[in-house]
This record gives C-alpha cells, sequence and structure tokens, in this order.
C-alpha cells in the first residue's frame, strides 16, 4: 500500500512505486461542492460538512504526484460566500485557520508548494498573515502545487488584473497595442500557472460559478454526483484516467 507522502519523506525512504496515469491530467481544478448537502443528510450543522470536506484535501492532495497531477486547484470560499450566514462565514474562516495551523507541517515536508489565490483585502489580516507564512515555507517545494482560492471570483479576477494592467498603460509601461491574449493572464492571479486540463466539480451541479473563467477556456469538465467529503482518491484517479481517454482539439480538427 502507497505510504503517504509526509511519511515518505520524513523517512527519508525511496519514493513508492508508482504508476502515474498514461494522459494524466497535469493541471486539475476542484469545485469542492455538497460539504452542506453531507452533513443536512447526518443531521449536523453545515460547518460539520466544511470541516469533513477539510480532511478530504488531504488524501487528494497526497494522490496528485503519484498519478501525475502536478498542479491542483481548489475551490475554497468565493467572492460570492460572503453572502452566507455570519456564523458559516466565520466557521469558514476559523477552518481555513486551523487548516493552515494543522497543515502546515506536512505539506512542508512532502514537496507541497501552497499558493493562495483570491483577493484578500477583504480576509482577516491575521488570516492573511498565515497564508503569506504558508507560501513562504513551501516555496522551495515542487513536488506538487497547490493553489488554495480564497475570496477568489473569475470576475473579480479578471476585473482587478485590468485595473493593474490600465495602471501600467496609464504610466506608460505598457502599449495599448501589447494588450492581447498572452498580455492580460500576466495580470491574473494565476499567472505562474499553466491553465487547468481538467475541471472536477462535486455534487451534481453543473455550473462553474464563476471559477477559472479565464483559465478554463479549453478545459475539459467533469460534473460529478459524490458530494466533496464522499470524494475518494479512487473515484480521483478514475477521472484522471478518463481524461486521458479525451480528445481535446482547441477548436481544430482531428489531425
Ligand atoms: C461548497 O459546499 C463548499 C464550500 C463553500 C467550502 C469549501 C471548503 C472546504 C471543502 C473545506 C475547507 C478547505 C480547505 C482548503 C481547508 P456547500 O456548502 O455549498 O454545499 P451545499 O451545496 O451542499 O450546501
Amino acid at each position: 500500500m502507497a505510504r503517504s507522502l509526509q511519511e515518505t519523506h520524513m523517512a527519508g525512504l525511496p519514493q513508492p512505486q508508482v504508476e502515474l496515469i498514461p494522459g494524466c491530467p497535469r493541471h486539475v481544478a476542484i469545485i469542492m461542492d455538497g460539504n452542506g448537502r453531507w452533513a443536512t443528510q447526518r443531521g449536523r450543522p453545515r460547518l460539520y460538512g466544511h470541516h469533513a470536506g477539510a480532511r478530504r484535501v488531504r488524501e487528494i492532495v497526497e494522490s496528485c504526484p503519484e498519478f501525475g497531477v502536478d498542479y491542483l486547484t481548489i475551490f475554497a470560499f468565493s467572492t460570492e460566500n460572503w453572502k452566507r450566514t455570519q456564523v458559516e462565514v466565520a466557521g469558514l474562516m476559523n477552518l481555513f485557520r486551523r487548516y493552515i495551523i494543522k497543515e502546515t507541517r506536512a505539506l512542508v515536508e512532502s514537496g507541497v508548494r501552497v499558493r493562495f489565490i483570491g483577493d484578500r483585502l477583504r480576509l482577516d489580516k491575521k488570516l492573511t498573515a498565515m497564508m503569506s507564512d504558508l507560501e513562504v515555507a513551501t516555496q522551495q517545494n515542487s513536488r506538487v502545487n497547490l493553489t488554495i482560492a480564497i475570496n477568489y471570483g473569475g470576475r473579480d479576477e479578471v476585473a482587478r488584473a485590468t485595473r493593474r494592467l490600465a495602471q501600467d498603460v496609464a504610466e506608460g509601461k505598457l502599449s495599448p497595442d501589447a494588450v492581447d491574449e498572452e498580455t492580460l493572464p500576466r495580470y491574473l492571479d494565476t499567472h505562474v500557472l499553466p491553465d487547468p486540463d481538467l475541471v472536477i466539480r462535486t455534487s451534481g451541479e453543473a455550473r462553474i460559478s464563476n471559477f477559472l473563467l479565464w483559465q478554463s477556456a479549453y478545459s475539459e469538465y467533469e460534473f460529478i454526483d459524490t458530494l466533496w467529503p464522499d470524494f475518494t482518491r479512487e473515484e480521483f484517479q478514475l477521472l484522471c484516467e478518463s481524461f486521458g481517454c479525451r480528445d481535446r482539439r482547441y477548436g481544430g480538427v482531428k489531425a
């Protein structure tokens, strides 16, 4: 049985024998939906589902390098999620802080590089300081790239990027003629990441909810019924395997 990344690195042992999935997506993005319903089905408060969802993240992150996924981007809190009750929002913010405290050591030691995307200005200063510290603590890692979207919205990201781009134009650093499909993404939060190859949404909803709007123009999508806290490494593996069979033409025709 494959050891966890943490065990492997901490023990300084050779990497477990892994067989990468042929044609595995290099970058997978996940809309982790269904925590609330999962909790309601068990007669528990919604936050119980979010805690179960947070525990699920580790298993999926750990499986990435074993399958051949180099980048995993997860949607943890959207710019629209502020509309939820104060109790749920505060509970989620507390969960993010707890996640960072609890997982930092394992993430550092298991070779995970963590980045955050989204607008940090509306977030609590203590949380943003912890996010920055985790980014710094893992910046030498390269085994797998985990990007966590918090207070992220695709439209908001494009608007913020455009504001910065317009500022550069106003200051004469960029010519308006130079603004094209190559230039604009350099201003996005995701500027160091490749576009997602596969976007997965759990819980049976078939919409993208403002996630990676620019970046997912040519992504493949999987909308699955499983609620996020029930999403397993095995199901993730099946989706990565099935991606390898897809015919991506990017608007062209088959050669
Ligand atoms: C959507 O489910 C989920 C969220 C808004 C929060 C996602 C957060 C986590 C999975 C846990 C925290 C993650 C990290 C990285 C610590 P929902 O509440 O909309 O579910 P519902 O549609 O069933 O109500």
